[in-house]
């Protein structure tokens, strides 16, 4: 695996995979890298010919500077982990190589980006489709792997990729899990064990709406009543939201039917934890 911090020696490696007719593929990440990162990899390895994954800390999907500034690093590992999983080439950008004094141009989307972690999370999207349209232009990869986990995200990525012509594949994979149950996340590492325990809550509560959702309830009022009842059983959690929406618009749904997004947030303890499903 190649290691490479600057914008020209992606390109150059990139460039010559292309004149050789290979297919190339892109997993985005901002390190601490845990087995959903290795399963997006994992993915892409067999689904391309090359695998380019970059690390990038990206300030400006970052509402407070402290989260940006305890954002958990750990590149050893990160390139041990890459190498392991197969990559071909590990992206490592320093802060300046992707936003040089002066740089003033972002992506900003009109929908998709007020609702869900967007509410509370201002500038969030505007971040993250400003990075990953820039990653997408250096790499210039033929698929790209999320995971589900960031389900807006995806739906976000997916709207940008649609809108500005960006002639990639975005691959959706499934969210990795610990053994309870609990979605894989960098942030997890912030967890107390009694924090980590609580977390549960997560799973159960969309377990249960998953299943009431199964026997046929299709309210969303009532099921976010039971994810809401569940979340309060629990001291150490908060909830910041409960959503039901269309799975590509994220518009709200009044009624449960066609591919919807039952998606959460909730704080345990100080650290927000995301999780959702499709049905
Ligand atoms: O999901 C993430 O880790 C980040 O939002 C991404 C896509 C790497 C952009 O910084």
């Amino acid at each position: 695996m190649e290691i490479t911090s600057t914008v020209e020696g992606v390109r150059s490696m990139v460039n010559k995979w292309r004149t050789e007719g290979l297919k190339v593929g892109f997993v985005p990440t901002m390190g601490f890298l845990h087995e959903g990162h290795e399963s997006l990899i994992k993915r892409a390895v067999e689904e391309n010919d090359r695998v380019v994954v970059s690390i990038f800390v990206n300030s400006k999907q970052f509402d407070k500077k402290e989260d940006f500034s305890n954002y958990p690093k750990d590149t050893e590992t990160d390139i041990v982990k890459c190498n392991m999983a197969g990559a071909h080439i590990l992206f490592t950008p320093e802060h300046d190589g992707m936003y040089a004094e002066g740089f003033s141009t972002y992506v900003d989307m009109e929908t998709l980006t007020d609702s869900l972690c967007g509410q509370s999370r201002d500038t969030h999207f505007r971040g993250v489709c400003t990075v990953v349209a820039k990653l997408f232009n250096i790499v210039r990869p033929d698929k790209a792997y999320f995971g589900q986990k960031d389900a807006q995200q995806v739906a976000v990525v997916k709207r940008m990729v649609n809108d500005l012509n960006f002639d990639i594949e975005i691959i959706e994979c499934e969210t990795i899990r610990e053994v309870d149950g609990l979605a894989r996340s960098s942030r997890n590492i912030h967890l107390s064990q009694e924090e980590h325990h609580a977390s549960i809550v997560i799973q159960k509560a969309l377990r249960l709406a998953e299943m009431a959702i199964y026997e046929g309830e299709n309210d969303p009022v009532i099921i976010q009543k039971y994810i809401k009842d569940e979340i309060l059983s629990e001291k150490l959690a908060r909830l910041d939201y409960v959503e039901i929406v269309d799975a590509e618009t994220l518009k709200p749904k009044t009624k449960i039917e066609g591919k919807t997004l039952v998606a959460i947030a909730v704080f345990i303890g100080n650290v927000r934890l995301i999780d959702n499903f499709v049905c």
